[in-house]
C-alpha cells in the first residue's frame, strides 16, 4: 500500500473499545471505515455520526452466513479492503479452566477463532485476487505468554498467532498478515479481567493515537511478523 493513500478499512468490533477508537482515528484521517459489531444501538449511533461512504452493520462474526452476506454486500458497494482488522473478541469470566462451563468456554472459541476465520474466508478472496492488502488479527500478550484464570482466552490468542503466521505463508508476496498485540488498554474487556486497576492503563483513544499511524504504515515487508503496538 502506498504511504498516504486513502484506504478502505474493515474493522470488526467497532461498537466500543479499541475498534471504536481506531474507527474514529481512521475517519479523522480521511479513510473509509466498514465496521461491524453486535450492538444494534451502537451501530445505529455510528451510522448517524458517520454517513456514507462509511458503512456500519450489526452482525455476529461467529455466524458464518451473516459474515458472508456482509462481505458480499461490502465488496460490491464499497470495494476490496486495503486493511482488514480482525479486532472483535471476547474474554472469559476469570476462573480456573475446570470451573468454566461449556456455555462459558464455547463462545470465546466461536468469536475469537471461528469469527476471525469467517471474516478471512469471505474478505480474503477479493484481496488475494487483487494481490494487495494487509490483514491484522488482534492477538494479545496472552497469545505469547500465559496467566491463570484466562485459559480459554489464552488458547484463542495462541491460536490467532499460529493461524496468522500460517496464513502469512499462503498469501501472495505483495500482501501481509500479522498477529498484533495491542498492549494493555483500559477497555470494557480489560475491566472484566483487571477490575478497577484497568484505570491505570491508557484509554482506547490515547492508544489509538499511536496505533492508527502504526497500522497505516504496515505493508508486505511485515508479512508473518508477530507485532506489538509500542
Ligand atoms: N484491552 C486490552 O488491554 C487488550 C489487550 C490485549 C488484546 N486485546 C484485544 O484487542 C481487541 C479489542 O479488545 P477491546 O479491549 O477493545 O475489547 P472490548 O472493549 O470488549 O470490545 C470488543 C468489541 O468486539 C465486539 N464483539 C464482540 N463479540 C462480537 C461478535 N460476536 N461479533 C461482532 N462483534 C463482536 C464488541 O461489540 P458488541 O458487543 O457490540 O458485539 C466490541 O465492539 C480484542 O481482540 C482483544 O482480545 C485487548
Amino acid at each position: 500500500m502506498a504511504a498516504g493513500k486513502l484506504k478502505c478499512i474493515v474493522i470488526t468490533g467497532v461498537t466500543r473499545g479499541l475498534g471504536r477508537a481506531m474507527a474514529e482515528g481512521f475517519i479523522a484521517r480521511g479513510h473509509t471505515i466498514v465496521g461491524c459489531g453486535r450492538s444494534r444501538d451502537m451501530i445505529g449511533e455510528l451510522r448517524q455520526r458517520h454517513g456514507p461512504p462509511h458503512d456500519f452493520e450489526s452482525l455476529d462474526v461467529a455466524t458464518d452466513w451473516q459474515v458472508q452476506a456482509w462481505a458480499t454486500r461490502v465488496l460490491k458497494t464499497t470495494g476490496t479492503p486495503d486493511l482488514l482488522l480482525n479486532n472483535a473478541a471476547l474474554m472469559n469470566r476469570n476462573a480456573p479452566l475446570w470451573k468454566l462451563s461449556a456455555d462459558e468456554f464455547d463462545p470465546v472459541i466461536d468469536v475469537n477463532i471461528k469469527g476471525v476465520t469467517n471474516v478471512l474466508r469471505h474478505f480474503l478472496p477479493a484481496m488475494v485476487a487483487r494481490r494487495s492488502g494487509v490483514v491484522v488479527n488482534f492477538s494479545s500478550g496472552r497469545g505469547r505468554s500465559t496467566a491463570p484464570e484466562v485459559a480459554p482466552y489464552c488458547a484463542t490468542k495462541y491460536a490467532i498467532e499460529g493461524l496468522t503466521l500460517a496464513l502469512a505463508q499462503e498469501l501472495p508476496s505483495d500482501m501481509a498478515a500479522v498477529p498484533l498485540n495491542p498492549g494493555i488498554i483500559d477497555t470494557e474487556m480489560l475491566r472484566e479481567s483487571f477490575g478497577d486497576s484497568a484505570g491505570s492503563y491508557p484509554s482506547a483513544k490515547e492508544w489509538s493515537e499511536r496505533a492508527v499511524p502504526f497500522l497505516l504504515q504496515l505493508g508486505p515487508e511485515d508479512n508473518g511478523k508477530s507485532l506489538s503496538v509500542r
